[in-house]
């Protein structure tokens, strides 16, 4: 065989990317594979709009059934986002027995069970390299490179649109809006930005990297999400005063971890699975990933940690992954052979159900800080509460003087039990010191950089 032809459907950033990458590098794709990677044709609802690239007019259509239906073309490349639709034509492909690639991790992550298995029915390949971490081999690291571990936890800064507002509120003191937008600019944005934003485009791609680690289907409804519309620049200020840095960090944890036996069996055990803005130590080398870079921060229990770091999105990067998967997938058929790993690299038979940790049985340091009226006593009235619900104080910040008036008060506490720090902040806000709404973000001291 000569040439692989591959078919894309969704001629937006990315697919602009896949194309430039495809053209690009078609040399040096063509001496690692053998053969040439032909794209015989790009659908897309607006074939008119002026594009970073050329593409020759008579490979561009209107009709997504054509590439589907086209028994020349044996990858087909979704990258249209969204549920519908896209599902619609990653199921209609797999049937017609193509191998498909997608960056879709919405969709992954609610349909991934039924799109993999139907997937392994039709002896078809889906690659999605480019679903979590945008340029960053993350995918095939988990299902290959790190295969031989029990991975004992994750960290990572997954959204890029996310971390690029952090850090711009960080070192520029730029307005959340603002940021937003540059970013919607350059491409890094989900059509819709809530979803960078309240974190859920985090909680996708972490139940993708949950699937992988833990070989199990975890549903979205148990990632516990918050994203980063609270965070103010002064949060910020404080948290450097504290020697920390706020970042959206996607973290699961297998409990009980270390290598006892007893508890390397895991049987029976639950995992953490959440997603919100986290403190981090300055010290920690995730609180040093900036802009759009993303990274993901995995300890084996054979490996030790290991750290992967790169552009989290963006055309390129992310046509980088994409174009990988074409490339896998292409050296299968060419050794006419159909995946070598299940999607997962768990065999479907050890696939399992594993309970997610609640949110309000965690343990972790808090940062609370309080909009609380300048006056003697109140901060007694407050760690009382605090006392009662069995918090202890770690350090406490006033910064200002405005006698009578409203001034923050920022308490990091030790490690305290959710459940028990969510009601004394419930109870502490109907004290008539506090003035205004109470922000708190959850620290992660350990974040798994050292060994553990
Ligand atoms: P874009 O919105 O830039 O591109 C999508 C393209 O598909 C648009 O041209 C859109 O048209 C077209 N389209 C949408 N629905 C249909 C349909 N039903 N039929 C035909 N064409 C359709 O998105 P991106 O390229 O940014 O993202 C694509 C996918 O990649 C998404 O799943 C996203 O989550 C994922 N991803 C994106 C990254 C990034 O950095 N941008 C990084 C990693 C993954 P129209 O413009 O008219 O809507
Ligand atoms: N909107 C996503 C992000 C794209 O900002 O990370 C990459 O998945």
């Amino acid at each position: 065989m000569d040439k692989i032809k591959v078919g894309l459907i969704g001629f937006g950033t990315v697919g602009t990317g896949v194309v430039r990458v495809l053209r690009e590098n078609s040399s040096v794709i063509k001496d690692k594979l053998g053969c040439e990677v032909v794209l015989k044709r790009i659908a897309d609802r607006d074939i008119i709009r002026k594009r970073e690239t050329d593409v020759p007019g008579d490979i561009l259509t209107t009709d997504v059934d054509s590439i589907i239906n086209d028994p020349e073309i044996a990858i087909v490349i979704e990258l249209i986002g969204g549920l519908e639709a896209a599902g619609d034509i990653i199921v209609k492909a797999l049937k017609k027995g193509k191998h498909v690639v997608t960056a879709n991790k919405a969709l992954l992550s609610t349909r991934g069970k039924e799109l993999f298995s139907l997937a392994g029915k039709e002896g078809c390949d889906v690659g999605f390299e480019a679903s979590v971490g945008g340029g960053i081999p993350i995918i095939k690291a988990l299902r290959e490179g790190l295969a031989a571990n029990r991975v004992e936890s994750i960290y990572g800064i997954i959204n890029g649109t996310a971390n690029y507002i952090l850090s711009k509120m960080t070192n520029e003191g730029g307005k959340f809006e603002t940021v937003l937008k540059e970013a919607q600019k350059k491409g890094y944005a989900e059509a819709d930005p809530t979803y960078d934003v309240e974190g859920m485009d985090t909680a996708h791609k972490l139940a993708i990297l949950i699937n992988l680690a833990y070989g199990t289907y975890i549903s979205l409804e148990s990632i516990y999400t918050e994203g980063i519309t609270r965070i103010t620049e002064l949060d910020v200020r404080f948290a450097r005063e504290f020697g920390y840095r706020i970042k959206l960090l996607a973290i699961a944890k297998r409990e009980g971890r270390g290598t006892h036996p007893e508890v390397v069996s895991g049987e029976g055990k639950s995992i953490e699975a959440r997603v919100h803005p986290t403190m981090i130590p300055l010290s920690h080398p995730l609180s040093s990933v900036e802009g759009v870079y993303n990274a993901i921060h995995i300890n084996g229990n054979a490996s030790g940690p290991v750290m992967f770091y790169g552009r989290g999105a963006g055309m390129m990067p992310t046509a980088s992954a994409v174009v990988a998967d074409i490339i896998d997938i292409s050296r299968n058929i060419l050794k006419g052979k159909g995946p070598r790993t299940t999607p997962l690299a768990y065999t479907e038979e050890s696939l399992k159900d594993i309970k997610v940790k609640k949110i309000d049985d965690l343990e972790v340091p808090y940062y609370i800080r309080f909009s609380a009226k300048d006056l003697p006593g109140v901060l007694s009235k407050i760690s009382g509460v605090l006392g009662s619900h069995n918090i202890s104080i770690s350090s406490v910040i006033q910064k200002g003087r405005q006698r009578g008036g409203t001034v923050p008060l920022v308490i990091i506490t030790h490690n305290s039990l959710e459940r028990e720090f969510r009601k004394s902040i419930e109870e502490i806000e109907t004290l008539s010191v506090i003035a205004g709404k109470t922000m708190y973000i959850r620290i992660e001291e350990n974040s798994g950089g050292a060994d553990q």
